[in-house]
């Protein structure tokens, strides 16, 4: 059974002092099933893909890209890949980031134009560069060379989304006027919490205890043209350790970035943490962080969201969210199911 405190329960157990404690050791009870695909909430069918290369022999890896492959294929789907909501000029810019496990490599595209499947480039990147990330123009260029079709990313759903936001919300965007610190109203009108985030992870880990991610995305609906958010960056979207585990995210990736969050779960599952409590220490460490007045709500919560999805290398999985409920996709023996995760708060 997953242990799923609420916050209060969750201080009290002492579980947050693991952050800084000293190590725990995982016991053989603590062994999941294997091979194991875990994957974000919309990841169903991409988990179910990634488990049936991965019967047929694949590399963990080459399972999970073909995994999100599908949700990036999809025009319907607005927050990933073909499809995805543009940035505030209407362009829809996508960031993905790439591990394997075994090798320690990884490689990773940010404000990626015109490809359907930046995970796929990122692969490319790892695979055929000495470096890890290519962004803009650079990572286009890369993709042409490398025979990636280019193609109008935006849909006409995903440009009359733009074009409404464009007449009617133009002063909800992501430009600040100068402000303090301390400051609440400034910024945004629209709660920070209806911003679409939307993002695919998958994980995976086969029989042998191999181990590869993916995080691919559009990023945030509107953004400024070129932020990039977390699914890009290791250790903040997406993270390996082989000899571990992996955690992915999906959410407000600047809380990422100012945490190395997918790290962070990461570090906790190395000193003995279940990966559902790692995922619940990422989501606090990122609340107890979060001092900024305009990103709090009246009890000081955050008025964003941030979840979490982890897999240790015997195959134990979990999620966790700052804002439940919450719930992610896992596939074992050829089934994708939803799972619940952990959350700190819930949603009125
Ligand atoms: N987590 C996706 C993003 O912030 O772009």
């Amino acid at each position: 059974m997953q242990w799923r405190p609420d916050r209060r329960t969750f201080l009290k157990t002492g579980v947050a002092g693991a952050l800084l404690g000293p190590r725990m050791h995982a016991s053989a009870a603590d062994a999941g099933p294997r091979p194991v695909v875990v994957s974000s909430g919309n990841g169903l069918a991409a988990a179910a893909k990634a488990m049936e290369l991965m019967e047929q022999g694949s590399d963990t890896l080459d399972a999970v890209i073909a995994g999100v492959n599908i949700v990036e294929n999809d025009p319907n789907d607005m927050s990933v890949g073909y499809g995805g909501l543009p940035n505030e000029d209407g362009v829809v810019e996508l960031d993905s980031c790439v591990m394997h496990g075994p090798t320690h490599r990884g490689g990773a595209v940010a404000a990626l134009r015109n490809i359907k499947t930046p995970s796929n480039v990122a692969q490319v990147v790892m695979e055929r560069s000495d470096h890890a990330l290519l962004v803009g123009e650079g990572a286009l260029r890369f993709a042409q060379v490398h025979g990636f079709p280019e193609v109008d990313l935006l849909t006409d759903r995903a440009r009359q989304a733009w074009l409404r936001w464009r007449e009617n919300l133009s002063t909800s965007d992501d430009r600040l006027p100068p402000h303090a610190p301390e400051d609440r109203d400034v910024g945004s009108a629209t709660p920070l919490s209806e911003r679409d985030y939307g993002t695919i992870s998958c994980l995976a880990v086969d029989s042998a205890g191999d181990i590869s991610g993916v995080t691919t995305t559009s990023g945030l609906s509107f953004k400024i043209p070129g932020r990039v958010g977390d699914s890009p960056i290791f250790g903040a979207g997406l993270y390996v350790d082989n000899e571990v585990g992996a955690a992915g995210s999906t959410g407000r990736g600047e809380a990422n970035l100012l945490n190395c969050s997918s790290f962070a779960v990461v570090e906790f599952m190395r000193n003995g943490a279940s990966p559902e409590e790692a995922c619940l220490m990422a989501c606090q460490r990122i609340v107890d962080h979060n001092k900024v007045a305009r990103l709090r709500d009246d009890e000081g919560r955050p008025r964003f969201g941030v979840s979490f999805y982890a897999v240790s290398k015997a195959g134990q999985h979990g999620g966790a969210s700052i804002w439940g409920p919450m719930r992610y996709a896992v596939n074992v023996g050829g089934e994708s199911a939803h799972h619940d995760g952990a959350h700190l708060y819930m949603r009125g």
